[in-house]
């Protein structure tokens, strides 16, 4: 599909620590022909940045792993606490050593955002080869009602679309990651999975599953939303603002009805998004950029 707009495109695979086999697409190019998922990656490559997409595991490009099938529920046993620890690890990582510099910019969307907390607070080592993360409709707490009641609209617009966008956004919606994030709905707490009193002690060596560490996150970060989105609440964009040490720009998208989706695909994204992380992009001097979620 990448190859089919006109950009020249690389695929590289990549293994994490818990064996799932990842594929990382670079693309870089000059040409504008956009179907939707890949909008931000064809307007970055048209920057003159490198690009790379980020295929968390489960998701149609990386959907293998060095012992466990995929029709065996262990290999659906994740969350995005494993996606963070593991696979943008690993992402981050590979990039890294391939430039042999530290100098990526991270653009995250929904889970990838949660993703990215959830690595930066667990590996720091890591986080410092991120220069900037970009977060676009940014979640780590939730106070919408219910993610299923959001989600299952979604589903069905979703399918009304390119099939590509039902690989890449369905398939990491795991149900333990689902269950995740109602668990953190209901303990109004960013931690990691709680298993039950028992396990947890077995697990993680306390009853209460422990807390992810976001005031430890140092990469500069900065926070877009819309005020039309409604699997974010602009009350926890703002809690995650005064949280995260070191936000350089908290912006909420000039459109009173932008929602989660139209980071993705919105036809103003460009102007009303891109444009901006375009310029703070700039100003960092960076020329390695990888997209996840
Ligand atoms: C860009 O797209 C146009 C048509 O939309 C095509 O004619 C042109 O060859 C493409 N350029 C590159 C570099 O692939
Ligand atoms: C899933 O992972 C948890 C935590 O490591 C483990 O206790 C559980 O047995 C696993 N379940 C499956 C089906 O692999
Ligand atoms: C993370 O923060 C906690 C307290 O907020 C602190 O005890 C810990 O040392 C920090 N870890 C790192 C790696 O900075």
């Amino acid at each position: 599909m990448i190859r089919k707009a006109g950009y020249p495109v690389e695929a590289h695979v990549i293994m994490t620590e818990d064996g799932y086999l990842l594929t990382l697409h670079r693309i870089s190019g000059d040409n504008d022909s956009l179907p939707v998922l890949l909008l931000h990656a064809y307007l970055l490559a048209d920057q003159g940045y490198n690009v790379w997409l980020g295929n968390f595991h489960g998701t149609t490009y990386s959907k293998t792993h060095i012992s466990l099938s995929p029709s065996n529920p262990t290999f659906w046993n994740f969350s995005f606490d494993e996606i963070g620890i593991y696979d943008v690890s690993a992402m981050v990582t590979f990039i890294t050593n391939l430039r042999s510099q530290p100098l990526h910019t991270c653009v995250g969307h929904s889970m990838g955002t949660t993703c990215f907390y959830v690595m930066a607070s667990e590996r720091p080592e890591i986080a410092r080869m991120v220069k900037m993360m970009f977060n676009f409709g940014p979640v780590f707490l939730n106070h919408m009602q219910s993610p299923i009641r959001f989600l299952v609209p979604i589903r069905r617009m979703i399918k009304t679309l390119q099939p590509i966008i039902l690989s890449d956004f369905l398939d990491v919606v795991s149900v333990k990651a689902m269950e995740h994030y109602v668990q953190e709905i209901h303990s109004g707490k960013f931690r990691k999975y709680d298993y039950g009193r028992a396990r947890n002690q077995l697990i993680y060596n306390s009853a209460e599953p422990p807390d992810y560490n976001l005031a430890n996150i140092t990469v500069p970060s900065a926070l877009f939303y819309g005020s039309g989105d409604l699997l974010v609440n602009i009350v926890d964009v703002k809690r995650l603002y005064r949280i995260l040490p070191n936000v350089v720009d908290l912006y909420e998208v000039p459109w009173s009805k932008f929602n989660h989706l139209d980071f993705i695909w919105a036809k103003d994204a460009p102007k009303l998004v891109y444009e901006r992380a375009f310029k703070l992009m700039k100003n960092t001097n960076l020329n390695n950029v990888i997209l996840i979620g």
